[in-house]
């Protein structure tokens, strides 16, 4: 398995507010690598298939019908020690709690609508990374 890896997503309210030039600007300041990267829509399904994991919490279907709003960046980063750089990088899941200067902290505004996903394990980094790029794309 590639352990130096991580993926993300920028998610519908930080494309929806045109915040995907300046997100990707920090993390190439953050000094990642972009592997593979799409600019896609998810259906419902997708999107629950997706946050499968998540199914028996109480925010499931807002989080999936949040996910499927409107269009979103998948990406793959490259970087030493990247699952770990990444989490600091856009700081804690709820901004009110996220660093200053974090992704979160400067263009999300709800837990809910956070802004920006990214893996907790390379395991995730692996098995979320295959959910939207073939063997080829993400090579
Ligand atoms: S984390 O970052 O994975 O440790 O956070 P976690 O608390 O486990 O949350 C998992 C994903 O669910 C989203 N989330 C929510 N969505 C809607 N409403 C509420 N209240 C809520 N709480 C958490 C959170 O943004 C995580 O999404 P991803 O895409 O994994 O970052």
């Amino acid at each position: 398995m590639v352990t130096n890896r991580t993926f993300t997503m920028i998610k519908p309210d930080a494309v929806a507010n045109g915040h995907i030039g300046a997100i990707l600007d920090d993390i190439i300041k953050g000094g990642f690598k972009i592997v593979a990267m799409k600019y896609i829509q998810l259906s419902p399904e997708k999107a629950g298939e997706f946050y499968a994991v998540h199914k028996e919490r109480g925010f499931y279907g807002e989080l999936v019908s949040f996910m499927s709003s409107g269009p979103i960046v998948a990406a793959i980063l490259e970087k030493d020690n990247a699952i770990e750089d990444f989490r600091k990088l856009i700081g804690a899941t709820n901004p009110a709690d996220a660093a200053e200067g974090t992704i979160r902290n400067k263009y999300a505004k709800s837990i809910d609508a956070n802004a920006v996903h990214g893996s907790d394990s390379d395991e995730n980094a692996q098995i979320e990374g295959s959910f939207y790029f073939t063997a080829f794309e993400r090579f």
